[in-house]
């Protein structure tokens, strides 16, 4: 039975200052999934200062690089294990046209970025850059196909330049520098083709979708997992549409939500109120029902599950720093975004049985990044540790949970759960535990029992900070980091532990 906490008037009243959840945890279920490392996967578009100033610098730069790319953002993403990179847009991608990107730097056109700020980029990150960034970074590349304002001709010669061993594409590959084709796996057919992608109907792209898919061609023994454009949010029609009208022919469809309140009042990402507090993390743990409802109608056209959903976009969305270009979508980044990214993660896990990939917007420098930048300054957010702290659970198998806690009814009306836990079994059999308590007022006492597993030792980290809005800004010391936990004790066949308001806890149980 759960216990409902309400907010009225923007207080939340509740009768006990700490709750108390008792989760099971059944390390000896069998035929378990494999946690797919891709819900980890990231997002990289020409926006803003996201490749620019974020990535990318070029060779001759004063700020640290290697062949180009900043060291110190390579350096975060790499100890943050990136399993796949998506790029080049988002809206972005559906006016980029390739072959601008490749060859001398001096003779690539320069570019204006029509859906981000009108700013003009001299097209020095293209094809090889990113790819070859991948690579650096060991993530598996995600490549973001015009359709929208592309030729289906252009794609297809696209596809043949990066993994052809042969023929023209593939020797105008090797006089640019790269004799060798590049793995590419992943290839979008579009992007929100429904709008800034070629503003579409279900019905017709379906076919449009069809044809690019057909030309996108398996050259040697590169093999494209092709992905179709699929929908926003609550738009289940689009994905009804999809998938009876070409299901046979895509390896997955993708989905996009942000945690938005109101779109043209999207609220300050470091000034918010405990009421915007927890509208924010309500609305975003709804994607567990979005991503339910998308996964019931796919069901019913692939009731055997192959064809994969990739929720390719996710992350919060709200108004750019003061002063900044608001084309940029530059937002800071703070213990609040920490609790969503925690509270998404977990829900992730559950649902992998369909969903292979999900990818936070954006990686460096836009939305919910992991890194923002500031000339030759850099700082981790509250959302990259989570990350980090959370990529134990890459490639783990799932091990199921049940607990019974509390709800939240936040003050726009969704209700959520007020606990959230997830746990994986490592390749070396450690197992791993992720927690999160959304209040801002109260603990939660744990108690953590299992099927058989006495549990030996228990060690871990939090994220926790002073005050919900904490962020770490550039030049100063960051308030929001982790810390070992030590709290968590073994306590004959469980673990105790107390999670305090607010807070982030992985614990690796042996
Ligand atoms: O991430 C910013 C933009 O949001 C992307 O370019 C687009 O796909 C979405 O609307």
């Amino acid at each position: 039975m759960k216990k409902i906490v309400l907010f009225l008037a923007g207080a939340a009243v509740s009768l006990a200052l700490q709750a108390q959840v008792r989760v099971s945890i059944h390390e000896t279920a069998q035929n378990q999934p494999v946690i797919p490392a891709e819900i980890y996967g990231q997002f990289s578009e020409h926006l803003g200062r996201c490749i620019y100033e974020g990535i990318w610098v070029g060779p001759e730069s004063s700020i640290p690089n290697v062949d180009g790319y900043r060291s110190d953002v390579v350096k975060a993403l790499r100890d943050l294990k990136v399993p796949v990179l998506r790029w080049p847009g988002g809206c972005f991608a559906d006016e980029y046209h390739w072959m601008d990107g490749i060859g001398p730097k001096e003779n690539r056109p320069k570019l204006v970025n029509n859906n981000w700020g009108s700013t003009v980029e001299d097209n020095s990150f293209g094809t090889h850059e990113f790819l070859n960034l991948c690579e650096l970074l060991g993530a598996e590349p995600y490549i973001s196909g015009n359709v929208g304002s592309g030729t289906v001709e252009e794609l297809a010669k696209w596809v043949e330049y990066m993994t052809a061993e042969n023929g023209s594409m593939a020797e105008l590959r090797a006089r640019n520098g790269r004799e060798k084709p590049w793995k590419v796996k992943y290839l979008g057919i579009g992007n929100e083709t429904w709008g800034c992608g070629g503003d579409m109907t279900a019905q017709y792209y379906s076919d449009v979708y069809k044809r690019y898919a057909l030309y996108s061609r398996n050259h040697g023994d590169n093999r494209l997992f092709k992905v179709a454009c699929g929908a926003s949010d609550y738009d289940y029609d689009w994905t009804r549409t999809l998938m009876k009208n070409a299901a046979s022919k895509m390896d997955g469809l993708s989905l996009h939500y942000y945690t938005v309140g109101d779109w043209n009042h999207k609220g300050s990402a470091t000034d918010f109120t405990a009421d915007e507090y927890y509208n924010t993390l309500a609305k975003s743990v709804e994607i567990d029902q979005v991503l339910r409802n998308h996964e019931v109608i796919m069901d019913v056209y692939d009731p055997q599950r192959r064809v994969a959903l990739l929720l390719d976009e996710w992350g919060t969305w709200f108004d750019v720093e003061p002063g900044t270009n608001p084309g940029h979508l530059f937002q800071q980044n703070t213990m609040r975004d920490a609790m969503v990214a925690a509270f998404s993660l977990n829900i992730f896990q559950k649902h992998t049985a369909r969903l292979k990939m999900a990818n936070i917007a954006q990686i460096v420098n836009v939305l919910q990044a992991m890194v923002l930048t500031k000339g030759s300054q850099m700082v981790l957010t509250p959302t990259y540790h989570v990350f980090r702290m959370y990529n134990v659970h890459q490639e783990a198998t799932y091990v199921p949970t049940d607990y019974s806690c509390g709800m939240l009814v936040s003050p726009s009306g969704r209700a959520m759960d007020d606990f959230s836990a997830c746990a994986s079994r490592d390749a070396a059999g450690v197992l791993h535990v992720s927690l999160a308590n959304p209040s801002l007022d109260k603990s939660v006492t744990v108690e953590l029992s299992f099927d058989q597993l006495k549990p030996g030792s228990v060690s871990g980290e939090i994220l926790k900070a002073r005050r919900i809005n904490a962020y770490n800004d550039f030049g100063k010391k960051p308030e929001v980091a982790p810390a070992p936990f030590k709290e968590a004790k073994v306590s004959g066949k469980t673990v105790q532990l107390t999670l305090p308001a607010a807070s982030v806890v992985v614990l690796e149980v042996k």
